[in-house]
Protein backbone atom coordinates (compact mmCIF):
# COMPACT_ATOMS: atom_id res chain seq x y z
CA UNK A 1 0.00 0.00 0.00
CA UNK A 2 0.97 3.49 -1.17
CA UNK A 3 0.41 7.16 -0.36
CA UNK A 4 1.85 9.76 -1.96
CA UNK A 5 1.52 13.29 -1.21
CA UNK A 6 2.46 16.61 -2.98
CA UNK A 7 4.45 19.23 -2.25
CA UNK A 8 4.24 18.53 1.85
CA UNK A 9 4.12 22.18 3.72
CA UNK A 10 5.11 22.66 7.50
CA UNK A 11 3.82 26.03 8.24
CA UNK A 12 5.44 26.41 11.24
CA UNK A 13 8.98 25.07 11.85
CA UNK A 14 11.93 26.48 13.96
CA UNK A 15 15.12 25.63 12.46
CA UNK A 16 17.56 27.46 15.06
CA UNK A 17 21.19 28.29 13.52
CA UNK A 18 25.09 27.12 12.96
CA UNK A 19 25.36 23.26 14.11
CA UNK A 20 21.54 23.07 15.28
CA UNK A 21 20.36 24.50 11.73
CA UNK A 22 23.09 22.14 10.10
CA UNK A 23 21.92 18.96 12.06
CA UNK A 24 17.87 19.88 11.22
CA UNK A 25 17.20 21.67 8.50
CA UNK A 26 18.24 18.48 5.80
CA UNK A 27 15.78 16.58 8.11
CA UNK A 28 12.82 19.02 6.74
CA UNK A 29 14.17 19.61 3.41
CA UNK A 30 14.35 16.06 2.90
CA UNK A 31 10.31 15.41 3.19
CA UNK A 32 8.67 18.41 2.94
CA UNK A 33 8.90 20.91 -0.37
CA UNK A 34 8.48 24.18 2.28
CA UNK A 35 8.48 25.59 5.38
CA UNK A 36 7.40 28.43 7.89
CA UNK A 37 10.60 29.32 9.59
CA UNK A 38 10.06 30.86 12.52
CA UNK A 39 12.04 34.03 13.56
CA UNK A 40 13.01 33.23 17.48
CA UNK A 41 16.52 32.84 17.04
CA UNK A 42 19.07 34.80 19.01
CA UNK A 43 19.04 37.60 18.25
CA UNK A 44 15.93 37.42 16.69
CA UNK A 45 15.02 38.08 13.02
CA UNK A 46 14.02 41.88 13.02
CA UNK A 47 16.32 43.55 10.43
CA UNK A 48 16.20 42.82 6.37
CA UNK A 49 19.61 42.06 6.72
CA UNK A 50 19.25 39.60 9.27
CA UNK A 51 16.38 38.12 6.94
CA UNK A 52 18.39 37.54 3.69
CA UNK A 53 20.90 35.87 6.02
CA UNK A 54 18.79 33.64 7.56
CA UNK A 55 17.35 32.80 4.63
CA UNK A 56 20.53 32.31 2.95
CA UNK A 57 21.66 29.91 5.42
CA UNK A 58 19.01 27.79 4.98
CA UNK A 59 19.27 27.34 1.37
CA UNK A 60 23.09 26.57 2.01
CA UNK A 61 21.96 23.64 4.26
CA UNK A 62 19.03 22.33 2.20
CA UNK A 63 20.66 22.86 -1.22
CA UNK A 64 20.28 19.23 -1.64
CA UNK A 65 16.38 19.39 -2.00
CA UNK A 66 14.21 21.32 -3.55
CA UNK A 67 12.72 23.12 -0.74
CA UNK A 68 11.76 26.64 -0.15
CA UNK A 69 12.04 28.16 2.85
CA UNK A 70 9.00 30.93 3.77
CA UNK A 71 10.56 33.14 5.78
CA UNK A 72 8.90 35.37 8.63
CA UNK A 73 10.02 38.22 10.68
CA UNK A 74 10.17 39.26 14.63
CA UNK A 75 7.14 41.44 14.98
CA UNK A 76 7.83 44.49 16.55
CA UNK A 77 4.97 47.75 16.45
CA UNK A 78 7.93 49.78 15.13
CA UNK A 79 8.21 48.27 11.41
CA UNK A 80 6.34 50.57 9.20
CA UNK A 81 4.88 51.04 5.93
CA UNK A 82 7.98 51.91 4.05
CA UNK A 83 10.33 49.16 6.11
CA UNK A 84 7.45 46.39 5.34
CA UNK A 85 7.10 47.13 1.49
CA UNK A 86 10.92 46.83 0.98
CA UNK A 87 10.60 43.15 2.31
CA UNK A 88 7.36 42.58 0.83
CA UNK A 89 8.92 39.98 -1.85
CA UNK A 90 11.51 38.29 1.09
CA UNK A 91 8.84 37.30 3.43
CA UNK A 92 5.65 35.71 3.79
CA UNK A 93 4.09 36.69 7.30
CA UNK A 94 5.09 38.07 10.62
CA UNK A 95 4.95 36.22 13.85
CA UNK A 96 4.03 37.78 16.76
CA UNK A 97 4.87 36.54 20.31
CA UNK A 98 3.96 38.07 23.78
CA UNK A 99 7.35 39.17 25.76
CA UNK A 100 8.66 36.24 27.89
CA UNK A 101 6.04 33.69 26.90
CA UNK A 102 8.47 31.02 25.04
CA UNK A 103 12.10 30.16 23.75
CA UNK A 104 13.92 33.50 22.84
CA UNK A 105 10.15 35.57 23.00
CA UNK A 106 11.97 37.94 25.51
CA UNK A 107 11.50 41.13 22.45
CA UNK A 108 7.70 39.78 22.47
CA UNK A 109 5.28 42.78 22.66
CA UNK A 110 4.76 43.20 26.62
CA UNK A 111 0.66 44.52 26.45
CA UNK A 112 -1.76 44.31 23.58
CA UNK A 113 -2.91 48.04 23.06
CA UNK A 114 -4.97 48.02 20.02
CA UNK A 115 -3.85 51.89 19.06
CA UNK A 116 -0.29 50.95 19.69
CA UNK A 117 -0.39 48.15 17.28
CA UNK A 118 -2.43 49.92 14.77
CA UNK A 119 0.05 51.33 12.23
CA UNK A 120 2.23 48.37 12.23
CA UNK A 121 -0.79 45.96 11.12
CA UNK A 122 -2.87 48.64 8.89
CA UNK A 123 0.78 47.87 7.12
CA UNK A 124 0.88 44.30 6.95
CA UNK A 125 -3.24 44.47 5.99
CA UNK A 126 -2.34 47.01 3.42
CA UNK A 127 0.38 44.81 2.19
CA UNK A 128 -1.49 41.46 2.26
CA UNK A 129 1.43 40.52 5.09
CA UNK A 130 -0.40 37.52 7.45
CA UNK A 131 0.70 37.89 11.20
CA UNK A 132 1.21 34.73 12.92
CA UNK A 133 0.47 35.24 16.88
CA UNK A 134 1.48 32.46 19.47
CA UNK A 135 -1.65 32.78 21.60
CA UNK A 136 -1.04 32.58 25.53
CA UNK A 137 -1.71 35.14 28.32
CA UNK A 138 0.85 34.74 30.92
CA UNK A 139 -2.14 33.19 33.24
CA UNK A 140 -2.14 29.70 34.99
CA UNK A 141 -0.45 27.44 32.04
CA UNK A 142 -3.48 25.17 31.62
CA UNK A 143 -5.18 29.01 30.89
CA UNK A 144 -3.24 30.88 29.11
CA UNK A 145 -4.34 30.01 25.52
CA UNK A 146 -7.79 30.13 26.32
CA UNK A 147 -7.42 33.64 28.05
CA UNK A 148 -5.84 34.86 25.00
CA UNK A 149 -8.98 34.65 22.68
CA UNK A 150 -10.26 37.95 23.14
CA UNK A 151 -7.32 39.47 22.04
CA UNK A 152 -7.56 37.38 19.03
CA UNK A 153 -11.07 38.33 18.58
CA UNK A 154 -9.98 41.69 18.90
CA UNK A 155 -7.41 41.76 16.35
CA UNK A 156 -9.41 39.63 13.89
CA UNK A 157 -12.35 42.50 14.37
CA UNK A 158 -10.31 45.54 14.36
CA UNK A 159 -8.07 44.36 11.31
CA UNK A 160 -11.05 43.01 9.28
CA UNK A 161 -8.55 42.62 6.51
CA UNK A 162 -5.40 41.37 7.64
CA UNK A 163 -4.95 37.33 7.81
CA UNK A 164 -4.39 36.15 11.25
CA UNK A 165 -2.56 33.20 11.96
CA UNK A 166 -3.72 31.12 15.31
CA UNK A 167 0.00 29.08 15.82
CA UNK A 168 -0.80 26.17 17.26
CA UNK A 169 -3.70 25.75 18.75
CA UNK A 170 -4.90 23.33 21.32
CA UNK A 171 -8.12 24.28 22.98
CA UNK A 172 -11.67 23.37 21.96
CA UNK A 173 -11.93 26.94 22.36
CA UNK A 174 -9.13 27.86 20.17
CA UNK A 175 -11.30 26.06 17.41
CA UNK A 176 -14.50 27.57 18.25
CA UNK A 177 -12.85 31.40 18.19
CA UNK A 178 -11.11 30.18 15.20
CA UNK A 179 -14.59 29.71 12.90
CA UNK A 180 -16.37 32.80 14.28
CA UNK A 181 -13.96 35.10 12.56
CA UNK A 182 -13.24 35.07 8.50
CA UNK A 183 -10.12 36.15 9.06
CA UNK A 184 -8.69 33.70 11.40
CA UNK A 185 -6.94 30.88 10.46
CA UNK A 186 -4.63 28.03 12.93
CA UNK A 187 -2.17 25.89 12.39
CA UNK A 188 -2.28 22.49 14.29
CA UNK A 189 1.26 20.40 15.19
CA UNK A 190 1.00 16.71 14.48
CA UNK A 191 2.14 16.33 19.17
CA UNK A 192 -1.15 18.03 19.65
CA UNK A 193 -3.40 15.83 17.79
CA UNK A 194 -1.23 12.45 19.53
CA UNK A 195 -1.15 13.87 22.94
CA UNK A 196 -2.46 15.36 26.12
CA UNK A 197 -1.18 16.82 29.31
CA UNK A 198 -1.45 12.93 30.71
CA UNK A 199 1.38 11.82 28.31
CA UNK A 200 2.94 14.62 29.44
CA UNK A 201 2.66 14.65 33.31
CA UNK A 202 0.17 11.66 33.51
CA UNK A 203 3.19 9.18 34.77
CA UNK A 204 6.50 9.66 34.94
CA UNK A 205 7.57 13.35 33.77
CA UNK A 206 8.05 13.16 29.78
CA UNK A 207 10.82 16.04 28.70
CA UNK A 208 10.18 15.30 25.28
CA UNK A 209 6.49 15.66 25.54
CA UNK A 210 6.77 19.54 26.71
CA UNK A 211 6.54 22.56 24.78
CA UNK A 212 4.12 25.93 25.01
CA UNK A 213 1.21 25.46 24.25
CA UNK A 214 1.25 22.49 26.40
CA UNK A 215 -0.60 19.56 25.70
CA UNK A 216 -4.55 19.83 27.16
CA UNK A 217 -7.34 18.19 28.16
CA UNK A 218 -8.48 14.77 25.59
CA UNK A 219 -11.83 17.08 24.81
CA UNK A 220 -9.28 19.15 23.22
CA UNK A 221 -7.57 16.93 21.76
CA UNK A 222 -10.82 15.93 20.02
CA UNK A 223 -11.79 19.17 18.94
CA UNK A 224 -7.94 19.77 16.95
CA UNK A 225 -8.58 15.85 15.46
CA UNK A 226 -12.15 16.77 14.30
CA UNK A 227 -10.56 19.44 12.15
CA UNK A 228 -7.36 18.33 10.96
CA UNK A 229 -8.86 14.65 10.55
CA UNK A 230 -11.45 16.68 8.45
CA UNK A 231 -8.62 18.76 6.40
CA UNK A 232 -10.92 21.82 7.60
CA UNK A 233 -9.77 24.95 4.90
CA UNK A 234 -9.38 26.98 8.11
CA UNK A 235 -6.67 24.64 9.64
CA UNK A 236 -2.56 23.60 7.91
CA UNK A 237 -0.19 21.40 9.36
CA UNK A 238 2.53 23.25 10.90
CA UNK A 239 4.92 20.95 12.95
CA UNK A 240 6.22 23.84 15.75
CA UNK A 241 9.00 21.38 15.02
CA UNK A 242 11.47 22.82 17.81
CA UNK A 243 14.70 20.89 18.11
CA UNK A 244 16.85 21.66 21.61
CA UNK A 245 19.73 19.80 22.04
CA UNK A 246 19.31 16.15 24.79
CA UNK A 247 20.66 18.35 27.16
CA UNK A 248 18.41 21.08 27.42
CA UNK A 249 15.70 18.54 27.87
CA UNK A 250 16.51 16.10 30.07
CA UNK A 251 17.84 18.75 32.56
CA UNK A 252 16.09 20.64 35.97
CA UNK A 253 15.27 23.06 33.64
CA UNK A 254 13.44 21.73 30.75
CA UNK A 255 13.57 24.12 27.65
CA UNK A 256 9.86 23.93 25.44
CA UNK A 257 10.02 22.15 22.35
CA UNK A 258 9.15 18.88 20.46
CA UNK A 259 11.24 17.57 17.52
CA UNK A 260 9.07 16.16 15.03
CA UNK A 261 9.48 17.24 11.81
CA UNK A 262 11.73 14.40 10.31
CA UNK A 263 8.82 11.96 11.45
CA UNK A 264 5.73 13.91 11.21
CA UNK A 265 4.48 12.55 7.66
CA UNK A 266 4.84 9.23 9.21
CA UNK A 267 3.09 9.88 11.82
CA UNK A 268 0.28 11.95 10.23
CA UNK A 269 -0.02 8.89 7.91
CA UNK A 270 -0.57 6.46 10.60
CA UNK A 271 -2.86 8.96 12.58
CA UNK A 272 -5.24 9.56 9.15
CA UNK A 273 -4.96 5.90 8.44
CA UNK A 274 -6.33 5.13 11.96
CA UNK A 275 -9.31 7.56 11.73
CA UNK A 276 -10.15 6.51 8.13
CA UNK A 277 -9.22 9.89 6.97
CA UNK A 278 -6.47 9.30 4.59
CA UNK A 279 -8.04 10.66 1.75
CA UNK A 280 -7.89 14.17 3.51
CA UNK A 281 -4.18 14.59 4.22
CA UNK A 282 -2.57 16.11 1.08
CA UNK A 283 -5.41 19.03 1.83
CA UNK A 284 -4.15 18.86 5.60
CA UNK A 285 -0.57 19.01 4.63
CA UNK A 286 0.02 21.31 1.41
CA UNK A 287 -3.36 22.10 -0.02
CA UNK A 288 -5.17 24.08 2.70
CA UNK A 289 -2.06 26.38 3.36
CA UNK A 290 -1.73 27.19 -0.15
CA UNK A 291 -4.67 28.59 -0.47
CA UNK A 292 -4.38 30.29 3.11
CA UNK A 293 -0.94 32.40 2.21
CA UNK A 294 -1.61 32.30 -1.66
CA UNK A 295 1.85 29.79 -1.99
CA UNK A 296 2.95 27.43 -4.79
CA UNK A 297 5.50 25.47 -3.17
CA UNK A 298 8.23 23.32 -5.40
CA UNK A 299 6.54 20.03 -6.97
CA UNK A 300 7.61 17.73 -4.68
CA UNK A 301 6.33 13.60 -4.41
CA UNK A 302 6.63 12.22 -1.46
CA UNK A 303 5.64 8.95 -1.38
CA UNK A 304 4.81 6.53 2.04
CA UNK A 305 4.59 2.94 2.18
CA UNK A 306 2.94 0.48 4.45
CA UNK A 307 7.16 -0.51 5.99
CA UNK A 308 7.22 -0.56 9.44
CA UNK A 309 9.57 2.86 10.66
CA UNK A 310 11.65 2.71 13.81
CA UNK A 311 12.04 5.78 15.19
CA UNK A 312 15.78 6.64 15.99
CA UNK A 313 16.74 7.64 19.12
CA UNK A 314 18.12 10.55 18.41
CA UNK A 315 18.84 12.85 15.09
CA UNK A 316 22.62 14.38 16.36
CA UNK A 317 22.08 15.33 19.88
CA UNK A 318 18.42 15.96 19.31
CA UNK A 319 15.39 13.44 20.91
CA UNK A 320 12.38 13.41 18.56
CA UNK A 321 9.05 12.90 19.25
CA UNK A 322 8.01 8.87 19.77
CA UNK A 323 11.78 8.46 20.00
CA UNK A 324 12.52 3.99 19.27
CA UNK A 325 8.77 3.72 18.66
CA UNK A 326 7.54 1.64 15.68
CA UNK A 327 5.34 3.64 13.09
CA UNK A 328 3.57 1.77 10.41
CA UNK A 329 4.43 3.88 7.84
CA UNK A 330 8.10 4.86 6.38
CA UNK A 331 9.19 7.29 3.36
CA UNK A 332 9.81 5.21 0.66
C1 LIG B 1 9.37 26.84 20.58
C2 LIG B 1 10.90 26.94 20.52
O1 LIG B 1 11.57 26.19 21.22
O2 LIG B 1 11.39 27.78 19.77
N1 LIG B 1 9.01 26.05 21.73
C3 LIG B 1 7.84 25.42 21.92
O3 LIG B 1 7.64 24.88 23.03
N2 LIG B 1 6.92 25.32 20.99
C4 LIG B 1 8.78 28.19 20.58
C5 LIG B 1 7.28 28.21 20.40
O4 LIG B 1 6.78 28.03 19.29
O5 LIG B 1 6.58 28.41 21.39
ZN1 LIG C 1 6.90 27.46 17.52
Amino acid sequence: MQLQLTSPLDMHLHLRENSMLQNVAPLSSKTFSGALIMPNTLPPITTKEMLLAYKKEILEATKEDNFTPYMTLFFSSSYDYNFLKSLKDDLLAIKLYPAGITTNSEGGVAEFNIEQLRPTLEAMSALDIPLCIHGESSGFVMDREAEFIPIYKELASAFPNLKIIMEHITTAAATKALLEHKNLYATITLHHLYTTLDDLAGGMLQPHLFCKPIAKRPEDREALLNLALNAHPKVMFGSDSAPHPKSAKEAPGCAAGVFTAPIALQALAELFEKYNKLDNLQTFVSDNAQKIYKITPPKKEVVLVKKEFRVPKSYGDVVPFLANQTLRWSIQ
